[in-house]
């Protein structure tokens, strides 16, 4: 991860701990646009507002800790990326990052498809009329009741994860009368330089079936065999929050050496490649993301040469950003309890939230920007760590990061680029209850996913 020296200058930069941080901002109340989302701003009061509503209202509205996704940006963001890709492409949101119903009808009016895997994200697109076919089901270990309903329902594609899954899968389809479009998922062999956690293409770990032992050319071979499925391609996904196309590349290209080999064994062209997900967005002021069209020519370009080379036609693609569409529309806004400083280290402050909603700090050691957004302050910056309320050291927010010196309790702060991963992780742990996520517009804000009560906790509790 990118670090910078200590900084110099501000009077706690006197008393920072050994190690590097990213350098305070010139100013703490400027809001850096790439890691906020579209209509953040600062109000002339000094105070934040998103959509056009200040947080301030927000909090007492909604209350804190909350998710405030905002709408606009979701869909410039999946509108983009429907527009890169173009017409002989096809986006299918990764709806693991965040699903809601609400943002299945924005994909839906925004022309993109979806990927699930599990019963219950098809569940939750098809009640919000996300039509079956335009719907990817995905997973290492789906069982047999998921297999069954997204056979029943339709689903637009399987993506098959490994050799007994294709006998399943072909058997079900059999047996309800029906031949189901399927992809092959494959691991290409590539290190996708991100967290171990969510690297997926080498080839020790669970996903796929690997190219490099003629493994992958094998489950072709088998699923061209079966009466109960049509392969219409190969399925890639090397990983998550990638930044390096070098990654992407080596994928597409190994992928359609695989597609010529299927052509020159069984004269057949498999007419489509997936390359997943995984492209990077910034956390903090380091990270430089690529934008959607800058994907969409890098990868048609490999394709293209590739299949050229290999006078092959060259096939539809489809990728699958999550954490790219959601991950920067929205931010968790939460209310400082405690300021503590510690001598010489650093001050821990503790907000309302913690790694009930945000997992991914703790998890795999995620960087995150925070900022004041109740108020300016023209305090000297203070190194925090903002940490959560539950019951153990490890329960970190922003690992590293400054505020103004001045901060108090009741002050409300705000971690940007939480849309992905956040709430679709968050837990019940210390029986917290989860957050509301609020999508804002124009003006006007309202609730997609309610806050938890504690009568849903005891519902569950049956005992
Ligand atoms: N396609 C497949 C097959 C995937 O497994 C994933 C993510 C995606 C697409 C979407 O990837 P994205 O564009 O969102 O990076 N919980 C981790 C991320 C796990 C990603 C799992 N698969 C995190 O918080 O960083």
């Amino acid at each position: 991860m990118s670090r910078s020296a200590h900084p110099a200058g501000p009077r706690h930069a006197d008393v920072l701990p050994e190690g590097h941080y990213t350098a305070p901002a010139a100013d703490l109340n400027v809001l850096d646009p790439k890691v906020w989302a579209q209509t953040v701003t600062r109000t002339e009061s000094g105070s934040v507002s998103v959509g056009g509503i200040d947080v301030a209202d927000l909090a007492e509205e909604f209350g804190t800790p909350a998710y405030f996704v905002d709408e606009a940006d979701f869909r410039a963001r999946a509108r983009a990326w429907r527009t890169a890709f173009g017409h002989d492409a096809d986006v299918f949101y990764a709806g693991k990052a965040f699903l809601s119903r609400a943002v299945v009808r924005w994909l839906h009016e925004e022309g993109l498809n979806l990927d699930v895997c599990s019963g219950g994200e098809l569940t939750t697109a098809l009640s919000a009329g996300m039509p079956a076919d335009r719907i990817a089901f995905h997973g290492n270990n789906k069982s047999v009741e998921e297999i069954t309903k997204a056979i029943e329902v339709g689903v637009g594609r399987i993506v098959l994860d490994s050799f007994q899954e294709i006998v399943r899968v072909a058997h079900i389809a059999q047996s309800l009368g029906k031949r189901q479009r399927v992809q092959i998922r494959v691991t290409v062999g590539v290190e996708a330089h991100t967290h171990e956690f969510i690297a997926t293409a080498h080839e020790d770990q669970k996903f796929g079936i690997a190219l490099a032992d003629g493994q992958a050319a094998e489950a072709v071979r088998r699923a061209l065999t079966l009466d109960g499925l049509e392969l219409i391609g190969i399925h890639s996904h090397i990983g998550s929050q990638i930044f390096d196309m070098a990654g992407f590349e080596v994928a597409a290209r190994r992928v359609v050496s695989l597609l010529a080999q299927v052509r020159d064994e069984h004269g057949v062209e498999l007419p489509e490649i997936d390359l997943g997900g995984g492209l990077g967005i910034a956390y903090t002021s380091d990270d430089d993301p690529r934008e959607p069209h800058e994907i969409a020519k890098a990868l048609g370009e490999i394709v293209t040469r590739e299949c050229e080379a290999a006078r092959l036609r060259t096939p539809r693609i489809s990728v699958e950003p999550g954490r790219a569409i959601v991950g920067p529309t929205a931010f968790t806004l939460y209310e400082v309890g405690t300021v503590k400083p510690l001598e010489g280290l650093r001050t821990y402050v503790s907000v309302d939230g913690g790694m009930s909603d945000n997992i991914r700090t703790a998890l795999y050691d995620a960087e995150y920007s925070v900022a004041l957004v109740s108020r300016t302050s023209d305090a000297e910056p203070m190194l925090v760590r903002v940490v959560g309320k539950h019951c153990e050291s490890g329960d970190i927010v922003v690992k590293d990061a400054f505020l103004p010196s001045d901060l108090a309790p009741g002050d409300l702060i705000a971690v940007p680029a939480t849309g992905a991963y956040c709430r679709s992780m968050a837990s019940n742990y210390n029986h917290a209850l989860r957050p509301p996520v609020v999508a804002v517009r124009d003006g006007e804000a309202r609730v997609i996913v309610r806050r938890e009560t504690e009568e849903d906790l005891l519902r569950l509790d049956v005992g």
